[in-house]
């Protein structure tokens, strides 16, 4: 007899895993299917997320980060140092002890939960009397029979065509957060969310960093005033060199390292580097899953399909997180996860993709959530805009960064916000109070009322509120 259970989760990613405990905090009898190993070959918790992508990525920006305040950033305070060095071993291991002190959580929350982990890979087979049966491959290989199926299986780095990622060389953001040392000459393909963020790792460690991006715009998702302050920032005051609108040629692996040919403006040029990192998006992970078995519809781009509530075509099979539509964000799948745990349990749930935070975690940071002001004038609605700069508020001044602005967009006759763009070291952070309030439906005077801590940077969003209605009172 196989296994049964009421829901089997097919990866445990942030939207797989929390969709799992959802699931069993209502009383589902839960299963989750997972592969992947640690480079010690254990089987791991957690999807790219925490193995190879947020958490580890992040660890290492506060390490790069840390070491270039103390060489640049402490003169200021009156500290002097000297004598500082780097150890780059001990770096990489401070964030693998933070890798899997997070994995080794799931495993402790599926234990509390009483969540069975199916080790091995997890594929449809067919339907039976039971349910959706789905395969687990690996060392003890069984067929598991579900009432319903969640597919969080996630996405991999896109690869460029020819160009063969060895995660030593030429690497993804797997090799990128594992290097042993600090390469003189870095290239990066890519001025996404991961090129800026592990280009930015390594410059501040030492490199010398080249960016090369296909679109001729910087940050072309992001409001243009925010992507204007970063392009300053990142490459006047940190001297990260990008260079926009360039057609990648062949590139080369030689005996010491790599030679990326390209064209930018007409022009033939070349890039010599010791390593290259290649970030020009993400595909969905939907190989092997045996969707064509069960007729599960996925579509041209490698996507399942779904509706509003992540159900596919079939009965009681959803899918969840970056392989499905919309932004490919951690935060946004494990609402999915909720979303469908309740779904299944009878509850009534939604996500409401317009108040999905988005975060770059640069130094400084950009986070943003609601529409860009390009968006709203492209798409004519009518909107007031106000800002304000971090450079003339007290505790900025006191950190001793006082990097970028918020900027708040609100509807011209009913002040609802409707976009809030944040460029400033603890943007991560700050973007909360946005996403509260635009969820609550407020307007720009509801924040511009609202008492806000002094000194605290939340001031800054509280002047910008003011701004709306142009009426500052600091500036
Ligand atoms: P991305 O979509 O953010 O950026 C890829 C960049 O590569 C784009 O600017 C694109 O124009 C460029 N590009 C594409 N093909 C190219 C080519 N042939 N030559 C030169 N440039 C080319 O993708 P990225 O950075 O790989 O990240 C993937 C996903 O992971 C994103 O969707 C992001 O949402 C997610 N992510 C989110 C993070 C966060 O929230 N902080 C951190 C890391 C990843």
């Amino acid at each position: 007899m196989a296994r049964a259970f009421d829901v089997v989760v097919i990866g445990s990613g942030p939207a797989g895993y929390i969709g799992a405990i959802r699931a069993a905090q209502l009383g589902l009898k839960t299963a989750c299917v997972e592969e992947w190993a640690n480079p010690a070959g254990e089987p791991a918790l957690g999807g790219t997320c925490l193995n190879v992508g947020c958490i580890p990525s992040k660890a290492l920006l506060e390490s790069s980060e840390q070491y270039e305040h103390t060489l640049t950033g402490l003169a200021g305070h009156g500290i002097a140092v000297s004598g500082v060095t780097v150890d780059i071993g001990k770096m990489i291991g401070r964030k693998e002890a933070i890798v899997s002190k997070m994995t080794k959580g799931i495993e402790t929350l599926f234990r509390k939960n009483k969540i069975t982990w199916l080790k091995g890979h997890g594929r449809f087979v067919g339907r039976g009397a039971g349910g959706w049966q789905v395969e687990v491959s690996g060392g003890a290989a069984e067929v598991v029979e579900a009432k319903a199926v969640v597919v969080a299986t996630g996405s991999k780095a896109r690869h460029l065509p020819g160009v063969p990622v060895d995660q030593k060389v030429v690497c993804d953001n797997v090799g990128a957060l594992a290097f042993t040392e600090v390469p003189a000459r870095l290239g990066v393909v890519g001025a996404g969310v991961i090129g800026l963020e592990l280009g930015s790792v390594w410059r501040r460690l030492g490199s010398k960093v080249v960016v090369l991006e296909a679109l001729p715009g910087f940050l072309a998702a992001a409001d243009e005033s925010v992507a204007k302050e970063a392009w300053r920032i990142f490459t006047k005051e940190q001297g990260l060199d990008i260079r926009l609108g360039v057609t990648i040629g062949k590139v080369e692996v030689t005996k010491k390292g790599v030679v990326v040919a390209y064209q930018q403006d007409g022009r033939d040029e070349r890039l010599e580097c010791d390593r290259l990192i290649v970030s020009v998006g993400r595909i969905p992970n939907t190989d092997g899953l045996g969707a064509d078995a069960v007729g599960l519809k996925v579509d041209a781009r490698g996507f399942i399909e779904v509706d509003d509530q992540c159900r596919t075509n079939l009965a009681n099979v959803f899918a969840i997180g970056d392989v499905v539509r919309g932004p490919m964000l951690a935060h946004k799948g494990e609402e999915e996860g909720v979303m469908v745990a309740e779904l299944i349990a009878g509850q009534k749930a939604h996500v409401n993709l317009d108040t999905i935070p988005w975060v770059i975690y640069t130094s400084p940071e950009i986070a943003w959530v609601g529409r860009t002001e390009q968006q709203l004038k492209a798409a004519d609605v009518p909107y007031r805009a106000g800002q304000f700069p971090f450079s003339i508020n007290g505790r900025a001044l006191g950190h001793g960064d006082t990097h970028g602005f918020v900027k708040m967009l609100a509807h011209s006759h009913t002040d609802e916000i409707l976009g809030v763009h944040i460029i400033n070291t603890h943007a991560s952070e700050l973007i909360a109070e946005a996403v509260v309030a635009m969820e609550f439906r407020a307007a720009s005077e509801d924040i511009a009322r609202i008492v806000h801590a002094h000194p605290s940077l939340s001031e800054v969003t509280h002047e910008a509120a003011l701004a709306v209605g142009k009426r500052a009172l600091n500036m």
